[in-house]
């Protein structure tokens, strides 16, 4: 409950960014969820803006708060993307793909001039590592690639190395949007994720990874009656 309304206020916080006629990356999550409802509100009462979802969840959502959404394939650049994360560090660098949506949340993250990030005071770390990080892959030859990340991982210095196909409570593999396989690889600690992050990216039949390095620009941390603003 406390963790909600820290969500909340980090939402509320990035609100006051949004300006009329911005065209907005819309996050994943718990979080990003509580913007776009607030960002509805908005709209209802006249801000004009268009929204592009980072999932189908996001996109479901978006609608039924009665936010404008843009076509992907249309867009050249965005204003600015507002999106969760798991874990940010002192240097803005995130773990992120909690809710399976990392790979749309890059892309969009990657497209927008101001990416800004919205989480509870719980996210923030000293050091990445802790929340396992999500790899997502490709189907075709999972645990092949499994094996080579976890190589990857260990020559990376990450102490107590585990990868995990996410499943469903059905027992069954979890498949993103894109239609990929997430591997959970419980790190504990990364030394170097930029290191990490270039060598994953390496790997055949990983389509990307949870780590965002150099992405973020403004992180909103919400706490139990207000919002702390760090800019980098
Ligand atoms: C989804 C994400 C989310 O932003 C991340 O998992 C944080 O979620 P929440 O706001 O629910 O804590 O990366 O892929």
């Amino acid at each position: 409950m406390t963790a909600d309304i820290a969500k909340i206020n980090a939402a509320a916080a990035a609100v006051a960014y949004v300006e009329e006629g911005m065209t907005l990356g819309l996050g994943t999550g718990s979080t990003a969820a509580h913007f776009v409802r607030m960002l509805g509100q908005r709209v209802a009462q006249g801000l004009k803006v268009r929204g592009v979802p980072t999932s189908e969840a996001t996109a479901q959502l978006a609608r039924e708060c009665g936010v404008p959404l843009m076509d992907v394939a249309k867009v050249g650049a965005l204003d600015l993307c507002v999106d969760g994360a798991d874990e940010v560090d002192p240097r803005f660098q995130l773990i992120k793909g909690g809710g399976a949506a990392l790979l749309r949340e890059k892309i969009i993250a990657q497209a927008a001039r101001h990416f800004l990030v919205i989480a509870d005071e719980s996210k923030m770390v000293e050091r990445l590592g802790a929340f396992p990080l999500p790899v997502e892959v490709t189907p075709f030859g999972y645990a092949l690639t499994a094996a080579k990340i976890y190589t990857a991982l260990r020559d990376s210095g990450c102490a107590g190395t585990e990868v995990a196909l996410r499943e469903t409570a059905e027992n069954a593999p979890v498949v993103t949007d894109g239609g990929n396989f997430v591997l959970d690889c419980r790190c504990r600690a990364i030394p170097d994720a930029p290191a990490l992050a270039d060598r994953l990216k390496r790997i055949t039949g990983v389509v990307d990874h949870g780590l965002f390095i150099g992405m973020a620009r403004t992180v909103i941390v919400g706490k139990a009656k207000s919002a702390d603003v760090l800019e980098r």
